[in-house]
């Protein structure tokens, strides 16, 4: 299975967090949540690097920062994920990842369109804006985060805007992408949805 990889693209908290780890488990592939990469650029600009310095000095243990989760994190990497130069200096690490031995998914917002146009199976993971910042506001909770419901949700939509609005590698699905709605469907039924998918092209 080298080189077999499985793009799952779509919005804050669609869900495609989750699908893709419980699809890179099933398959034992290997699991890439690139949105840490633009969170690790945008927490070194919250600490005062320039954007594509921070970007083009990116090691794998940067993604591990605890701050990653962060709201604040979550904002400055949407607008550090605008500049062009800082997505073509994490280009070369997603695709020789996407790439590796034993298969890999990847998640995104580029990954079908831009990353990985080759993919054998690329996924668009939705759902309605409010479902997704009720299940935002749920998790950040649950870690202990103060926020309000209102609050996440003004900062889902924002960065819905960001990401569908910008010039370099819009957040759309790509042509070929299987749209998957999780609005009202448990997270268990859209997995088993892409497990059947990504089985028939293997
Ligand atoms: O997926 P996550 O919410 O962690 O992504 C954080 C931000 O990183 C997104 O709002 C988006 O602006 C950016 N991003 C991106 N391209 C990706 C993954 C994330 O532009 N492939």
């Amino acid at each position: 299975l080298s080189g077999f990889t499985v793009a799952i693209d779509g919005p804050a908290a669609s869900g495609k967090g989750t699908i893709s780890k419980a699809v890179a488990r099933h398959f034992g592939f290997a699991h890439l949540d690139t949105g840490l990469l633009y969170r690790a650029v945008g927490a070194k600009v919250l600490d005062g690097q320039a954007a594509q310095a921070a970007a083009e000095a990116l090691v794998p243990g940067d993604l591990e920062d605890d701050r990653l989760r962060s709201p604040e994190v979550a904002q400055a990497a949407s607008r550090v994920a605008a500049v062009p130069e800082v997505r073509a200096a994490l280009v070369d690490f997603q695709r020789s990842f996407a790439t590796r031995a034993g298969g890999a998914v990847l998640d995104g917002r580029d990954i079908g369109t831009v990353i990985c146009p080759d993919a054998q199976v690329k996924l668009f993971v939705t759902a309605h804006a409010d479902v997704r910042a009720r299940r935002r506001f749920d998790e950040l909770l649950g870690k202990g985060i103060e926020t309000t419901f209102e609050e996440v949700l003004a900062d889902v939509q924002a960065r819905d805007a960001r990401d569908m609005g910008r010039a370099d590698a819009p957040l759309k699905p790509a042509k070929d992408a299987v749209q998957i709605d999780t609005s009202e469907m448990e997270i268990a039924v859209a997995v088993e949805a892409a497990v059947s998918l990504i089985k028939a092209k293997m």
